[in-house]
């Protein structure tokens, strides 16, 4: 079996900068949550855009811009912070057993828009790294999810048809597109979210990552 793991908002926790930056800055105690929603939503925007349009650039880029949006709606004047805070996101609690849950009956992975940088920093600070067969990024196909060559990288990498591979995301987009390229796919709704309405619906809806094991 190999499991592959979207990173952002289904093995990081993508609000984990702004609330961690709000526990030593008082100004950031009230606006961080809206902060850190226009953030993230920024960043899937601008991703989704470049991948329309092909004018590409890579995820560290498009996630200091959507900060640079986002503080500005804000009012946040200082963003060096939140950005380093970025690069070492909190993983979610359950992650590591999981993972390694997961390794002893087969392979595991992240797919992400991160650049190799940013999944090496977050996967190393998270210590993750140990539980983990390969790191891949859509930066080697040079778009960004949901487009098809995006999902390629992984049946490239693992040298299998899609439908061998079970994409874990908490993005339902993402699940969408996963599953439009042929994987087999885990839509984690921690949120308790209604269902995209898009083709193809997640083959397994689970509320948290130890719903795989
Ligand atoms: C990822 C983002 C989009 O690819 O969640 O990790």
């Amino acid at each position: 079996m190999i499991w592959v793991f979207d990173a952002y908002g289904t093995l990081f926790d993508v609000d984990g900068a702004a609330r961690q930056a709000a526990e030593d800055d008082p100004t950031l105690t009230a606006i961080w949550p809206a902060l850190s929603f226009d953030w993230r939503r920024k960043q899937l925007e601008y991703s989704w855009m470049r991948c329309v349009t092909g004018e590409h650039a890579d995820f560290w880029q498009v996630t200091s811009d959507a900060l640079d949006w986002a503080a500005e709606r804000h009012g946040v004047s200082d963003t060096a912070r939140l950005l380093d805070l970025y690069r070492r996101l909190p993983a979610y609690s359950e992650a590591a057993e999981v993972l390694e849950r997961l390794r002893q009956r087969g392979q595991t992975a992240i797919f992400s828009n991160g650049s190799p940088q940013m999944l090496e920093d977050a996967v190393s600070s998270a210590g993750l790294a140990p539980h983990l067969d390969a790191l891949l990024s859509v930066e080697s196909a040079g778009r960004f999810k949901p487009a098809t060559e995006a999902y390629r990288v992984v049946t490239d990498h693992f040298g299998v048809a899609p439908g061998e591979i079970t994409f874990v995301s908490s993005n339902g987009w993402d699940i969408y597109g996963a599953a439009a390229f042929g994987f087999d796919t885990a839509w984690v709704n921690r949120a308790g979210l209604p269902v995209d309405r898009l083709p193809h619906r997640p083959a397994r809806i689970l509320p948290d990552l130890t719903g795989l094991l």
